[in-house]
C-alpha cells in the first residue's frame, strides 16, 4: 500500500481520535451515532406546528417541498436562496402546490437571518454541497432541527464538527439518504441480516444515465442578480462564473462529481444494510467521454472500495449509457439480492435451494432515478418530523451521512491522485 495514505493525513487522522472521544466523555458504548439521539428538552407536543426554513431553494427544496406541504402540522415560512432567480421560482412553486401560503413567507439572501429566528424551529438544507456541513453546524448550534441534503460533508474534516455541533444542541439531523427510509430495502436488510443469500461478500453498485448534460450554455444571470460571495462561501476567491454557480456539481471547489452526487446514496444502502463504517481503502479510475474541457470532475467513474469485514464494493456511474441504471446488488455464497429505488429481489445462485421473493413497489424499468412508489422523499421527511417531536434519532443521522460522504471522497482522492489510498477504520465492523 502507498505509505502517503489518506489515514496518514493529520487532517483526517485528528477527526477521527476526537470523534471517537466526543462518544466515549458523552458515555455511550455503541458509538458516535448513538450520541446523538439523546433526549432533549425541546420536545414538541404533535399537535404544535414546525415551522421551516429552507436554506437553498433550487431544484432539490422545490422537490421536497411537494411533499414538505402535505405534512400534517408542519408550515413553510422562510426562504433563503444566494441566486434571485432560485427565490422567484420557488415562491412561484410553492405558491402553486400550496396557495396562499407565500403570503407571509420571509426571503432573505442571507440564510443567518433564518437561523436567527426564534420562531423558526426547523430547517431544510438544499443548497450547494460545500454549504451541507457549515449550515448544518450553524443552524445546530441556533438551535434548529435539520434535514440536510447529501452529501453531507464537502471535505473529510467537517465530520468532527458536525458531530460536534448535534451532540452539543441534541438537534435532530436527518441525512438526505431517503433510501434508509424505503420498505423494499429495510425488507433486503431483514433477509440478509437472517442469513437468506448467505454470507454477503461483495456489493456491486451502479448509477448510469445517458443524458445530454454537457453542453457549456453559459446561464444569463446578471452577477447584481446573486450574491457571489455568499455562494463561495469558505470555497476559494474567484471570479463569477455563472455556469459554475448553475452546474457547481461538477467543480471541485463545490461538488464532487458522480462519487459525491449519485454513488453516496448505495454506499450508503450497503453500509446500512452491512453494518460498515468507512472503507479501508478505494482504487478508482476516471475519464471524460463527453464533458472534457466543460467539467473539472470526470463524467464516468468507478471505484473499487475494501471495507474491514472483507467485503468489497465496486461501483460504477456514467453519463453516456443508461443500460445498469441505479441499483444495488449485494451477493452473498447461497445468492444475490438486488434493489433499485422502486423494488428488491432475491435471487438464488444457480444450483442453490434459497427462498426467492420479491418486493415491487414502483412501476417502471429496473434502475430507474425516480418511481412513483415508495415514496422516498415523504417517507423520510416523516421519519424526520416524527423524531422531531419525539426527540429520537432519525433513520439516517449524523455519522451515517459523514460515513456515505467519506467513501465517496476516498474514492475521489484515489481519482484524482491516480493511486490506491488507504484508511484505518474507525471501529471493528
Ligand atoms: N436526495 C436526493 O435524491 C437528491 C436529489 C437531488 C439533489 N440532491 C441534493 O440537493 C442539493 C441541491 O441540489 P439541487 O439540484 O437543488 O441544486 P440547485 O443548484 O438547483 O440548488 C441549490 C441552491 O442552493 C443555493 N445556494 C448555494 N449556496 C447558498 C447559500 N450560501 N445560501 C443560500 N442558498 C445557496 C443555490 O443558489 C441554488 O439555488 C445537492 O446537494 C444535491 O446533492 C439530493
Amino acid at each position: 500500500m502507498n505509505s502517503n495514505a489518506l489515514t496518514n493525513t493529520p487532517h483526517r487522522r485528528d477527526w477521527l481520535a476526537e470523534t471517537i472521544q466526543i462518544a466515549a466523555t458523552t458515555g455511550t458504548a455503541t458509538g458516535v451515532a448513538s450520541v446523538l439521539g439523546l433526549p432533549s428538552t425541546k420536545a414538541a407536543s404533535p399537535s404544535e406546528t414546525i415551522r421551516l426554513g429552507v436554506l437553498g431553494s433550487g431544484g432539490r427544496a422545490r422537490h421536497l417541498m411537494r411533499s414538505l406541504v402535505k405534512v400534517p402540522g408542519l408550515k413553510i415560512v422562510a426562504l433563503a436562496d444566494v441566486r434571485d432567480d432560485s427565490i422567484a421560482t420557488t415562491k412561484e412553486h410553492l405558491e402553486t402546490i400550496a396557495p396562499g401560503s407565500t403570503k407571509e413567507l420571509f426571503i432573505t439572501r442571507d440564510f443567518r437571518e433564518i437561523l436567527d429566528k426564534k420562531d423558526i424551529d426547523v430547517v431544510l438544507i438544499g443548497a450547494a454541497d460545500h454549504w451541507h456541513a457549515p449550515m448544518t453546524i450553524a443552524a445546530c448550534k441556533a438551535g434548529k432541527d435539520v434535514y440536510v441534503e447529501k452529501p453531507l460533508t464537502h471535505d473529510p474534516a467537517e465530520g468532527k464538527a458536525l458531530l460536534e455541533a448535534g451532540a452539543a444542541s441534541k438537534s435532530i439531523v436527518q441525512v438526505g439518504m431517503q433510501q434508509r427510509s424505503m420498505p423494499h430495502i429495510l425488507r433486503a436488510g431483514e433477509l440478509i441480516r437472517e442469513g437468506r443469500i448467505g454470507k454477503v461478500h461483495k456489493v456491486h453498485l451502479s448509477w448510469n444515465r445517458n443524458q445530454p448534460r454537457f453542453t457549456k450554455d453559459i446561464p444569463k444571470i446578471p452577477i447584481s442578480a446573486v450574491d457571489w460571495k455568499g455562494f463561495l462561501g469558505t470555497a476559494p476567491g474567484q471570479d463569477y462564473d455563472p455556469y459554475k454557480m448553475v452546474h457547481w456539481r461538477w467543480f471541485w471547489d463545490f461538488g464532487g462529481g458522480i462519487f459525491t452526487d449519485l454513488m453516496v446514496h448505495w454506499i450508503d444502502v450497503a453500509h446500512g444494510l452491512l453494518n460498515l463504517t468507512e472503507p479501508l481503502s478505494a482504487a478508482s479510475q476516471g475519464n471524460f467521454v463527453k464533458a472534457e474541457g466543460i467539467w473539472e470532475t470526470p463524467d464516468s467513474v468507478q471505484t473499487l472500495l475494501t471495507y474491514q469485514s472483507g467485503v468489497t464494493a465496486h461501483f460504477e456511474g456514467t453519463f453516456s449509457n443508461a443500460r445498469f441504471g441505479a441499483m444495488i446488488t449485494f451477493m452473498g455464497t447461497e445468492g444475490s439480492i438486488y434493489c433499485d429505488r422502486g423494488a428488491m429481489q432475491v435471487i438464488p445462485d444457480p444450483g442453490k435451494t434459497i427462498k426467492a421473493e420479491e418486493l415491487i413497489l414502483g412501476k417502471g424499468r429496473r434502475g430507474a432515478d425516480f418511481y412513483d412508489q415508495p415514496d422516498g422523499e415523504m417517507i423520510h421527511i416523516l421519519d424526520w418530523v416524527k423524531a422531531v417531536r419525539e426527540r429520537k434519532q432519525p433513520s439516517a443521522p449524523l455519522l451515517t451521512g459523514i460515513d456515505a460522504a467519506f467513501a465517496a471522497h476516498m474514492a475521489n482522492r484515489s481519482l484524482r491522485e491516480n493511486r490506491i489510498v488507504t484508511h484505518k477504520a474507525r471501529t471493528p465492523e
